[in-house]
């Protein structure tokens, strides 16, 4: 099946090469195979293997453990689970994944503008989107997801990434991602599971969702990966609506993925939980393009640059040699 021509312009790209040298190119196809992490059949019975394990439940089952309600501690402002985001224990491709996270941290991190190691950048999730207190870093509970993640990609190469680690880079729109169009798109193929007013839905004891909420107070905050559009364009197209769309098969167009992502994403509509504390890119050089709140380095308005068109943003940052964040 010809299903490379369905994502992103790389592959499109690998494909027409293919199709100008060859006839009978969908026998050829030449989509670069997607990483495979470690198996869970390969969890050694040691120490180290029962904190992998630990970790690993602790990533599906989070809100049991570190909860607002939690039986380990109470780190969490909400009980969103980190699997909400990164599928299946981080083992989706092009769905949040952790294959080679560990290889590529200490990094730099532009929103502190400082070097962060894997235990911080796992404290930034839970301060935001989990709203919550960071775990210490000597804490069972964080080195068990550290180790999980050092496992999962043991066998990357430090500082590289693999194939499919990354979100799926789509070509923006020529047009702004419009929130109206995505309410349409919302009602159509979401709504059944993420309910009429984001709410997502909850489990019989309340304790986790079924199905996660996409605005509103036990959501994400603003300023959280999932609130720019093209990091939540990427995840939707190639993951949602749950069990029919894949990054092999998305089920919605890259134009529906933007819009959805801006109705989702629309704080004039959505409300989400109040942040206090705010860090936010000390050097402007690299901000993100699609960060919904200013400053920028550029002149272009704040809302073209929550919603697009993103393309003329783009081109200004390659023109003034800047990297696309
Ligand atoms: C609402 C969605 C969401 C939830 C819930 C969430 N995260 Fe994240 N997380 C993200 C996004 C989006 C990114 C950025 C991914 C990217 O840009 O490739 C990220 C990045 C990360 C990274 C850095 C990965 C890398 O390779 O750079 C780690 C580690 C991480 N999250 C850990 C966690 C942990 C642990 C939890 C649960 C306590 C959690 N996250 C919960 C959305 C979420
Ligand atoms: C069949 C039910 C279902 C449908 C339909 C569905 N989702 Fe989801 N969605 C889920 C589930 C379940 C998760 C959490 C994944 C997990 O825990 O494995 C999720 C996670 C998400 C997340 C990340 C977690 C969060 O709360 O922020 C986003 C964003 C999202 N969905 C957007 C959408 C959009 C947009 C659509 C429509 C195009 C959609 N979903 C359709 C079930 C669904």
């Amino acid at each position: 099946m010809l299903f490379v021509y369905s994502c992103s312009s790389n592959l499109k790209r690998d494909a027409t090469q293919q199709s100008n040298n060859t006839k009978k190119q969908d026998t050829v196809l030449t989509e670069k195979t997607v990483w495979k992490p470690n198996d869970t059949l390969n969890i050694s019975n040691d120490t180290f293997g029962s904190l992998v394990k630990y970790g690993r439940e602790l990533l599906l089952n989070t809100p049991y453990y570190i909860g607002p309600n939690g039986t380990v501690s109470k780190n969490l402002g909400n009980i969103m689970t980190c699997s909400n985001c990164h599928l299946s224990a981080g083992t989706v491709p092009f769905g949040f994944n952790f294959f080679s996270s560990h290889a590529r941290y200490p990094q730099y991190r532009a929103r502190e503008d400082k070097i962060l190691t894997l235990a911080d950048r796992v404290n930034n999730c839970i301060e935001r989107p989990h709203s919550g207190k960071p775990l210490a870093l000597n804490s069972k509970e964080m080195i068990a997801i550290v180790s999980y993640i050092k496992w999962l990609g043991s066998k990357t190469i430090v500082g590289e990434h693999v194939y499919g680690d990354s979100p799926m880079p789509l070509d923006f729109p020529n047009r702004a991602a419009n929130p109206e169009k995505g309410e349409n798109v919302y009602i159509a193929q979401c709504l059944t599971c993420h309910g009429k007013s984001g709410e997502g839905k909850l489990n019989e004891k309340n304790t986790a969702y079924i199905y996660p909420p996409l605005w509103g107070p036990q959501s994400y905050q603003k300023g959280s990966s999932m609130h720019r559009i093209t990091k939540a364009a990427s995840f939707i197209y190639c993951n949602m609506p749950q069990k029919v769309a894949t990054y092999q098969n998305p089920k919605l167009s890259v134009e529906e993925a933007f819009d959805v992502a801006a109705f989702i994403n629309d704080d004039r509509i959505h409300p989400r939980p109040y942040e206090l504390k705010i860090i936010d890119y000390p050097n402007l050089k690299h901000k993100p393009i699609d960060f919904g709140t200013g400053p920028y380095i550029d002149s272009f308005p704040q809302l073209q640059h929550k919603f697009g068109p993103f393309k003329p943003i783009k081109d200004w940052y390659l023109k003034h040699g800047l990297e696309i964040h």
